[in-house]
């Protein structure tokens, strides 16, 4: 869903070494949060692009760093007033806000998810086709997974999808939290570039039970 000659579809220009060491300063201050010591490469972030549902408009990234994700989701063609980019560091945020300019950033921490969006505004025209999720899921605690997938869901159409990558050799999300979610999960592509390597995993709703669409509540029982 390219379109050229858009001007605000023209993704930023980018300089990757001053944003590598934008990214490592801010993984020295706080490594367990920001999770990775250097910003994802552009063949990860093609894999991630890759996964967005066929007709995408509406698109939310949770953990945007230095905005690697965000600028491949502008050059596929998101509008950048369609793009919510949330980000927890303060630093990264400020950075964002600066660089994406005609998108919703907003600072904050994605267990708040629907909150945030909500009171940004961006949910008032509808829930998000995707969510693109930076976020270092494999290692946060099984609780604060669910509630990062609860408050993602919480924002998405019925057949939204939550696109997340790992380092790890599996699904970040154990198949007991997933059936608890009612959930499912699929393996996208491979980054054997990215630093390190990492793997693409599509989460989706099942289809009699799941997350909710609207309120921001889980109901495992429920029918859709
Ligand atoms: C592994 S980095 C990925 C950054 C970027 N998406 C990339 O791929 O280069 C994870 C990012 O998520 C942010 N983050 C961590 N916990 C978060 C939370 N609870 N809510 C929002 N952002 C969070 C970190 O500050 C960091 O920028």
């Amino acid at each position: 869903m390219t379109t050229p000659n858009r001007p605000e579809n023209t993704p930023p220009a980018d300089s990757d070494t001053p944003l590598a060491w934008t990214f490592f300063r801010q993984w020295l201050k706080n490594p367990l949060a920001v999770a990775a010591f250097s910003p994802s490469g552009r063949q990860l972030a093609r894999q991630m692009i890759a996964e967005l549902p066929h007709g995408v408009r509406r698109v939310i990234e949770l953990g945007g760093g230095t905005g690697v994700f965000t600028r491949a989701l502008i050059g596929h063609g998101i509008l950048p007033a369609d793009l919510l980019v949330l980000e927890l560091n303060e630093a990264l945020y400020r950075h964002l806000q600066v660089r994406f300019r005609g998108s919703h950033v907003v600072c904050g921490d994605a267990r708040k998810l629907h909150e945030l969006a909500t009171s940004d505004g961006f949910l008032a025209a509808g829930p998000a086709d995707a969510v693109i999720s930076g976020l270092g899921l494999l290692s946060m605690p099984r609780r604060l997974q669910a509630e990062i997938l609860e408050a993602g869901f919480s924002t998405l159409t019925p057949e939204g999808r939550f696109i997340q990558f790992t380092y790890g050799p599996k699904s970040p999300v154990s198949r007991e939290l997933l059936a608890e979610l009612g959930l499912s999960v699929r393996r996208g592509g491979f980054a054997w570039w990215n630093m390190p390597p990492a793997t693409v995993y599509v989460f989706t709703r099942n289809r009699s039970r799941g997350i909710h669409a609207k309120r921001g509540t889980v109901m495992p029982g429920a029918e859709q």
